[in-house]
This record gives C-alpha cells, structure tokens and sequence, in this order.
C-alpha cells in the first residue's frame, strides 16, 4: 500500500551551517542548473530513474518524477559562517567554480550572507573567524540559532525546511554520559560540557525546530543517543555521518567487485593530497582522526574477513591525509591495493583518483536535502538508513553495522522509495523465468 506523502508545496529552506568549497558550490550549481546554464550531473533526485515491476514492462521513469520530491527552483539557501562573506565572495575564494560562471550567478550569490556562527576554537584548531554568536552558556547559543532558523523560514516565506552540516570537521570526540539522554544533554547544554561541540549545537537546535537534519562531516553531531532520541520524539528524520566522495566512494565501488569475485586482498594503502581549507583543517590530528575513523571501516565491513579469513584475515589498511596547497580543491586520491588471485599468485591494483572535491560532494548536500524532506513529508523519523547511499559513515540504528557496499545501498534506497509508492521490492534475485 502507498504511503500518504505530504505534496512539497511553497519553498523548501536549505540550511547550511558551514558556507565553504562544499556549501557554495551546491548553491551556485542549483542557480546555474536553474538559469539553464549547466546540468544536475551527478545528483540522483535529479537525473536518476527507478525500475518498477518487471523487466518486461519497461517502466524506468525518473526518481524525480515518481516521488513527489521538491523542485529546485522552490529551493532557497541560508546558512551560518564564522566568516562574513557573502557566496558569491566565499565561492571565489574557495576556487572550486570559475569566475566565468560565477559572474553570471553573482546577483544570486552577493543576496546570502551568513548568519553568526556557534564556534569555538577548541573543537576546530586551524581556523578562526570574526562571525561568532556570544552567549550565556551553548543552551543559550542553541536558544539563538532556533531564532536564526524561525526567522529565516518567515523572512523566505518557507514552507518547510532541511539543514545540512557542510561545517569543517571537528576534532575527534566519543560518545560518553552527556549524549546519553535527552536529559543529559540538556544539562549539558546549560553546563556548557566539553563533549557538546558547535555541530551538536546546530543539531540540537534543528532538531527541536522541526527540521531535517544530514551531517557531512565525520563528527558525531547527531549521531549520538540523545538526538536519536529527540528526533523521534519531534518526528524529525536524521541521517549522517560523512558525505561519500573521492576516494571512499571509489573504495565502495571496487570493493564489493573483488569479493563477489573470491579475490584475496592483502593490503589497501590509501592515500590523499589536497589543499582547500578542509585539507588545512584535517592537517590537524584531531580533525584527522575523525576522519580517519570513518574512512577506516569502510573495507572491513564490506569483505566481513571473519567470514573469509583466507581472503581477507590479515588484509593491512592505511588511510591518509596530505595538505598539498598547490592542488586546492583538486584532490588527488591514490590507492594501492595488493590483491591476490587463483593459487595465492599476487597482483597490483593502482587507482590514481584526480578528482574534485565540492563538484562530488555538491549534488549530495541537494539530494540529502530533497530526499529527507521527502522523508519528513511521508512522517518518517529517526535515523534514515536508506539513505546510507550518500555516506561515508552511514549512520545505523544500534547494535546494526552499517553498510557500506554502493550496490546494496542502492537496492535500499530505491526499494525504499518504491515501498513509499506501494510498489513491488526489487532485489534481483527473481528466477529467470519470472523477472
Ligand atoms: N568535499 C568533499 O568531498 C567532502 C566529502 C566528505 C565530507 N566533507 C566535509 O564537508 C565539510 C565541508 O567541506 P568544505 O570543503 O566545504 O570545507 P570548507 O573549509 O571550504 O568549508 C567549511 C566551512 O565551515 C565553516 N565553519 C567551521 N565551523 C563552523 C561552525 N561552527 N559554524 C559555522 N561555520 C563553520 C568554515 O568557516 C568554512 O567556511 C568538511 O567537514 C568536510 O570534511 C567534504
């Protein structure tokens, strides 16, 4: 049976707490795709289709119009930045678009100017800005970025509205006591605890107000107990950890191709070299580290080695990250992969990745934000999983692991969509005679 979704009417508001490389280049595509100057490539609620029924029946329309999903001239964007520029001075500085396009947008981009920031130095060593909210204690700053949130909707005439970290990541934090209840956290808000960074702040308030919220950045943020929590308490869908680009995407994609096959790996040396300001920010060890560990359980836990140890038992994993100024935005991604085949006899895998970071990243900060208002709009809430699709560090209800092969994530999220229109679940696993 279909599910009853809301219809998207009026604007959707997408709030960006972080306007850098990954936040401008998202803004600055969807007016150019809207103008007609470019095309959504690489977005999948705009160019992505759906098979429904059987092979026979040659149904394949587009996502976007089999779900009622909302239109990206209804979007507009907000956003806070501990700097004061405005996007189209923030998306020159980032380098990532050429100045060409970005004079033809520039009216748009001059008109979004961020909002105060919640930040602390504390959490993100490397940079330091003037745009920073002052307050009592974090409750009293999350107090304020709920007022952000409320005037922005009625100053945008909103109907309703989605928020998306594209923040730079925060150091490395566990969860501890704080983030166990909703009532812990409060205090802890008002106690202004260590372990409440600015990204829990903005999750916090988002929360409360209503709103989606994806976080694309490793830091914990929502992806703790409480906000679980809250979020199911005010109906709100969540969905994180670490938007998947570069290198990992390309690990998810290769991955599960060598274990289909029973092909033995024996070493996965990964390595980056960037120089945006997120390469600056995760030259620092603790920023690094929250990356790291979500880069790191990707591979372990697509070739499961406790279930193929002579494949995968000793298989040694390293993942880096190079601030290399010189290549800005342009990341370059090498992976070595030390691979084995029939009769142990070994072989080499060399993928040299030169890929650009914000043009991966900036059609999923659009898709999440379409897909979870979808989401809000057909009363789901809590963690979407279906949405792993888009992350590095897919967040998972507890005691699940996550998973992280492309495919499967794919299955899910179309099956997903495919459950919301009462139409039949497609695993390509039908006999042949029946698909
Ligand atoms: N580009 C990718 O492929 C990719 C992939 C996965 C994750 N990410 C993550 O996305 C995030 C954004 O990446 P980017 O390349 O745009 O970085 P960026 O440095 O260009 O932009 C991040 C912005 O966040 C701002 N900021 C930091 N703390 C803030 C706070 N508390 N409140 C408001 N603003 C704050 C910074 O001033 C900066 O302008 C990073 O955390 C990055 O790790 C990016």
């Amino acid at each position: 049976m279909a599910t009853n979704i809301k219809q998207p009417t009026g604007k959707l508001g997408v709030l960006l707490p972080g306007m850098g490389a990954v936040a401008t280049t998202v803004i600055a595509g969807v007016y150019a795709v809207n103008k007609g100057i470019s095309k959504p490539i690489g977005s999948t609620t705009q160019m992505g289709t759906i098979r429904l029924g059987k092979r026979t029946e040659n149904r394949t329309p587009l996502i976007k119009d089999f779900v009622p999903l909302t239109n990206i001239k209804d979007i507009v964007f907000g956003g806070w930045d501990i700097f004061e520029d405005n996007m189209f001075q923030s998306a020159t500085n980032a380098g990532v678009l050429d100045r060409y396009l970005l004079e033809q947008l520039k009216p748009e981009l001059e008109a979004i100017k961020p909002m105060k920031a919640v930040f602390n130095k504390k959490y993100i060593t490397k940079i330091d800005g003037p745009n920073v909210k002052t307050g009592a204690n974090k409750m009293d700053l999350a107090e304020q970025v709920r007022q952000d949130i409320r005037d922005f909707k009625a100053k945008n005439n909103c109907d309703r509205l989605v928020m998306v970290w594209t923040g730079s990541t925060e150091i490395y934090i566990q969860e501890s006591e704080v983030h166990q209840t909703i009532a812990s956290l409060e205090e802890g808000l008002r106690n202004n605890h260590d372990d409440i960074p600015p990204s829990m702040i903005y999750a916090y308030a988002a929360i409360k107000e209503g709103v989606p919220y994806a976080n694309g950045a490793p830091n914990l943020s929502a992806d703790v107990p409480a906000m679980i929590q809250l979020a199911k308490e005010n109906n709100v869908p969540i969905c994180g950890k670490d938007f998947k680009t570069g290198q990992t995407l390309m690990k998810t994609i290769v991955a599960p191709g060598l274990k289909v096959r029973s092909l033995g790996i024996a070493g996965w040396f990964s390595t980056n070299i960037l120089g945006n300001r997120d390469g600056e920010v995760l030259d620092d060890p603790n920023s690094f580290k929250s990356k790291e560990v979500s880069k790191l359980g990707v591979i372990e836990s697509i070739l499961e080695p406790e279930k193929h140890p002579d494949l995968y038992k000793d298989l040694y994993h390293k993942v880096r990250i190079n601030y290399y100024p010189p290549h800005g935005d342009n990341k370059e991604g090498w992976d070595n992969i030390d691979i084995f085949g029939w009769l142990g006899y070994k072989m080499q895998i060399k993928i040299d990745f030169l890929c650009r970071d914000s043009i991966l990243a900036a059609p999923l900060v659009l898709d999440l934000a379409i897909f979870l208002d979808l989401a809000s709009r057909s009363n789901m809430s809590g963690i979407q999983e279906w949405l792993s699709f888009f992350f590095k560090s897919p967040q998972t209800k507890v005691g699940l692991n996550p998973i992280h092969d492309i495919f499967k994530q794919e299955m899910k999220m179309l099956n997903t969509l495919r459950h919301l229109k009462g139409e039949e679940l497609i695993t390509h696993l039908g006999l042949d005679y029946e698909d």
